[in-house]
């Protein structure tokens, strides 16, 4: 298998521990958080870890410009904001503003943050269709078409000023990107190994899908007794399994190695509500028990959400669950900070 290198900016390995008051709630052990959410910078995060090896390939790129695109209130935008200024490059966000949140007004915490740190910012309103685009998973084929032509647009702008701009894809899906998670796994399974854990379940958020692809892939070359469960934030079952199947079959090509990829992989999408970015009755419930319970910060549109199916999924006993569990915490705490303080005091 092909590796890659990164630029090494996060502190790991994140911590991995026991959420005892969990287990009793659920009558069922052991319950393990893998602590992503502590990743160092701007409140830690899952996709800190992708950037670093983007970052690797966009500094031999000799890029001098960060361009990537999200939906309002991205935690891949802030985050590559944030390392954009760390490493002296200029930075420039595409913000997709769903329909849901067509009649508010103001950026959200982390676009805030984002500008804050010197990121240029072009809004998008969604275009509504009823295709959902597969590049993004969350917004229409049309919204990506019309992102796309305004990203090109900004990009030879760029170059022709003398620039050299780097893309990204929305939430770093890239091959290099879900390759920064068979390295997440790897860590992962040397904690577990250490106190003599090999086989177990994982739960993590799918949104883009780089997160479940990369931890699955590496499950399926490293350990076949850990099974991955995704929890669809906003696609429905059938999209998440299309876009997981690009990106491994992209992530297969990039490290030149090959696996079968199933049609239908573990992925749940009966607990992303009405979509993206917009709360539900579990995931409120979710984020206050996660905090009540273990002083855990979650946010309603990743981790709260994916809590919330692992909790609903192991009291209904959805799945057998016979082997230790992970929660793997994605962070994007900061999205809903006020939010978050409101609900649980
Ligand atoms: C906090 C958090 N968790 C999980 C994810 C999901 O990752 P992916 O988009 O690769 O599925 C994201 C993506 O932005 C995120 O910000």
């Amino acid at each position: 298998m092909k590796k890659f290198e990164k630029i090494s900016f996060l502190p790991l390995p994140t911590p991995v521990h026991r959420m005892h008051n969990i287990e009793k709630l659920l009558g069922f052990s052991p319950i393990f958080v893998k602590r992503d959410d502590l990743l160092g910078r701007g409140l830690g995060g899952v996709k800190l870890r992708k950037l670093e090896y983007i970052l690797r390939s966009a500094l031999d790129n000799k890029a001098d410009t960060l361009v990537t695109v999200g939906a309002l209130n991205s935690n891949h935008c802030f985050y590559t904001a944030l390392i954009a200024k760390m490493y002296g490059l200029k930075c420039i966000l595409f913000l997709v503003k769903p329909v849901s949140k067509k009649d508010e007004n103001n950026l959200f915490l982390n676009d805030i943050f984002s500008k804050n740190l010197g990121a240029e910012i072009y809004e998008i309103e969604e275009i509504p269709d009823e295709k959902i685009g597969k590049g993004f998973g969350i917004v229409s084929e049309s919204t990506e078409r019309e992102v796309w032509i305004k990203c090109k647009e900004v990009i030879e702008k760029l170059q022709k000023n003398g620039y050299n701009p780097f893309y990204i894809p929305p939430g770093s899906v890239t091959p290099i990107g879900c390759y920064a998670m068979i390295e997440a796994f790897e860590e992962l399974y040397i904690q577990m190994h250490s106190l003599g854990i090999n086989s177990y379940d994982i739960f993590v958020p799918v949104g883009t899908g780089g997160v479940f692809c990369g931890l699955w892939f590496a499950s399926q070359l490293r350990a076949k007794d850990v099974k991955i469960y995704g929890i669809s934030i906003g696609a429905n079952d059938f999209l998440c399994n299309e876009i997981v199947k690009n990106a491994c079959q992209q992530l297969c090509k990039k490290i030149e190695h090959t696996l079968f990829i199933p049609a239908k992989f573990d992925i749940f999408d009966e607990f992303k509500g009405e979509g993206y970015g917009i709360e539900t009755h579990l995931s409120q419930q979710a984020i206050k028990i996660a905090f009540e319970e273990e002083g855990l910060f979650l946010d309603h549109t990743y981790s709260g959400k994916c809590f919330a199916g692992m909790l609903e999924m192991i009291r209904k006993k959805r799945g057998i669950f016979t082997k230790p569990i992970v929660f793997w915490h994605s962070g994007g705490v900061v999205e809903r900070m006020g939010n978050i303080i409101n609900t649980c005091l």
